[in-house]
């Protein structure tokens, strides 16, 4: 896939780095992040995310963020050079990664990763603004990976948009995508319209879903 595909609508690396995590979502899917475990942070582009959540670590905790862009796994080494970040191929390699002290960064789209050994699956996902720049037809196979890298009842909070979309964005309906969410094993919970917080000049209204991994 080509760079062009998953830059529509970005911000300066740094207007997005200086957003407050506290800012960026709602008080319930911040008290839904465990502080030890495994974290995922999905489309974790120049990692604002994963290390704001790394940031909030108490324990014993792994944070593994996903992005199939190698390009964004330097730009996040440069973003944040005191955060000990590591590039990883698969699995395996975050096996190796250093719980605590260091983040892992997978290379890889969700929906082609294998799946995880059962003590790398994750206790929470963090999946912000990827579904805009994934084709409709692949929504499905995307939340069905998504499944595969969850433990069973763990939480994941899917954020996404349907205004203001670049053309090269996908428009999701809403309702159609509850439906998948249901037949990939998630019940939903969803949210209350979230807007666009501060440094942010734009009107954006966010659809925020808080799931949870049904066993299969
Ligand atoms: C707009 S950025 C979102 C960055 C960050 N999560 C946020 O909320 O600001 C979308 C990211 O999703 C990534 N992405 C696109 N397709 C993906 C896929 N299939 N699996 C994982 N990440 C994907 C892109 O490379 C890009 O970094």
């Amino acid at each position: 896939m080509t760079q062009k595909k998953y830059d529509g609508g970005a911000q300066s690396r740094k207007a997005h780095a200086q957003y407050r995590f506290e800012d960026i979502y709602p008080a319930r899917m911040l008290a839904s992040i465990p502080k030890q475990g495994i974290i995922m942070d999905i489309g974790t582009g120049v990692g604002r995310d994963a290390v704001a959540m790394h940031d909030r670590a108490k324990g014993n905790l792994l944070v593994i963020g996903i992005d199939p862009d190698e390009a964004n796994y330097r730009k996040a080494v440069a973003t944040y050079p005191d955060k000990d970040i590591v590039l990883c191929r698969d699995w395996n390699d975050v096996a190796h990664v250093k719980r605590n002290s260091q983040i892992a960064y997978l290379v890889g789209e969700v929906q082609k990763l294998p799946e995880p050994p059962s003590k790398l699956k994750a206790d929470f996902i963090n999946c912000s603004a990827v579904l805009m720049f994934l084709p409709l037809d692949e929504h499905d196979v995307f939340l069905k990976g998504l499944q595969r890298l969850t433990k069973p009842y763990s939480d994941i909070f899917l954020r996404f948009r349907t205004e203001m979309l670049k053309d090269s964005m996908t428009k999701t309906d809403p309702a159609h995508l509850s439906r998948q969410c249901l037949n990939a094993g998630f019940t939903i919970d969803v949210m209350p319209r979230f807007p666009d917080p501060p440094p942010s000049n734009r009107d954006f209204k966010w659809h925020d879903y808080l799931m949870t991994a049904i066993p299969k």
